[in-house]
Formats: C-alpha cells, sequence, structure tokens
C-alpha cells in the first residue's frame, strides 16, 4: 500500500484534520551498504524525511510542501533492499519496462538522461504510463511507479559530486516486487 501512509485524525466534527507518518523502513541501517552509507541513510531517513513530516503535523512552514516531501519519501525508502550480486527487474515490473523501452539497459540509459538533466533540487520517476517524468523540489503525484531523489542531500554525503554514480548504484538496491505491485 504505498500511498497509504497518511493517517486521519479528526480533532473534532467541524475540522478535519490529519497527521503524516513516515513509513517504517523495511531493512535495517547497514542494509543499504555500499549503495548509502548507515550515516547517509540517517541523515536522510531520520532528519531530513522526519523533518517534513514532523513540520506538517506542527502546521509549520509551506504545508504543500512538506507533505509533498512526506510524501515522495514514503514512497522511495520503501522500494530499497538490501544490495545483491545481480538485480535485475522481473515480473511484472521487467514486463512494464519491456512495454515501454527495447530494454532494461535502454531504460537505464533514459533514465540517467532526463536525470541529468535536472538543474537544482527535484526528482527524476518512471511513471505508470511508461515515460520518464521530473518533478522541481517536491510535489505529489499519484503516477509513481520508481522515484529516484535529485536533491543534493540524497547523493552528496556517499558521492560528493558524482550523480551519475549515484544513480547507476541505485539499480542495485531497487526491490522489483515493490516496483511490480505499483505497476499493478
Ligand atoms: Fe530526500
Amino acid at each position: 500500500m504505498p500511498y497509504n501512509f497518511i493517517k486521519n485524525v479528526i480533532l473534532n466534527e467541524n475540522t478535519p484534520s490529519k497527521e503524516l507518518e513516515l513509513q517504517p523502513l523495511p531493512y535495517s541501517k547497514t542494509d543499504l551498504e555500499p549503495v548509502f552509507s548507515e550515516d547517509a541513510l540517517f541523515y536522510h531517513y531520520n532528519k531530513l524525511a522526519q523533518t517534513y513530516v514532523d513540520r506538517y503535523n506542527k502546521r509549520e512552514g509551506d504545508l504543500d510542501f512538506n507533505e509533498a516531501g512526506a510524501f515522495l519519501h514514503n514512497l522511495l525508502f520503501p522500494q530499497f533492499q538490501r544490495v545483491s550480486p545481480s538485480n535485475e527487474p522481473n515480473g511484472p515490473a521487467l514486463e512494464f519496462i519491456l512495454e515501454h523501452y527495447k530494454s532494461f539497459e535502454e531504460f537505464k540509459k533514459k533514465f540517467a538522461e532526463t536525470a541529468m538533466g535536472i538543474q537544482g533540487s527535484g526528482w527524476v520517476y518512471l511513471a505508470q504510463d511508461g515515460n520518464i517524468k521530473t518533478i522541481t523540489n517536491h510535489q505529489t503525484r499519484q503516477d509513481i511507479v520508481l522515484i529516484i531523489d535529485w536533491w543534493e542531500h540524497a547523493w552528496a554525503l556517499d558521492y560528493k559530486w558524482d550523480k551519475k554514480k549515484y544513480l547507476e548504484n541505485q539499480w542495485r538496491i531497487i526491490n522489483w516486487n515493490v516496483i511490480g505491485a505499483r505497476v499493478g
């Protein structure tokens, strides 16, 4: 249930409100090494992503921005898994990619071209119509199949300047079962 992270809280009958939650990680903080160091994951998940949730719940700052930041990180972290020697897409995720691209290699190439074209902070994602789309800053979208964080905070700690290497490494930790479920 990738979108099911919003807990509605009714404060009183005339003022419906809601609280956001950060989805628990389905792995330990060291499981994504060496793609993400424990430090980088802690900083990204426990500090940055949690701050979007906390600020939204306290009604601080821009509500739409913080809500979208929480929403996107709740799609990002659950789609990762431990590094495995060969992590190729399979099942419905592979079928979906091959419906829209000649091969997984071609898909990765196009994904990288789109990502490297982003100026400033944002996100790049595979959409339910098969296209690769971008998001400036944070925005809530309902058509996300696979998403990569293109904000500097996602890559700077482990990859310094090398965004290309960061993206290449993401393919080593994608949980294709999660992606397959989103396709459906
Ligand atoms: Fe992020």
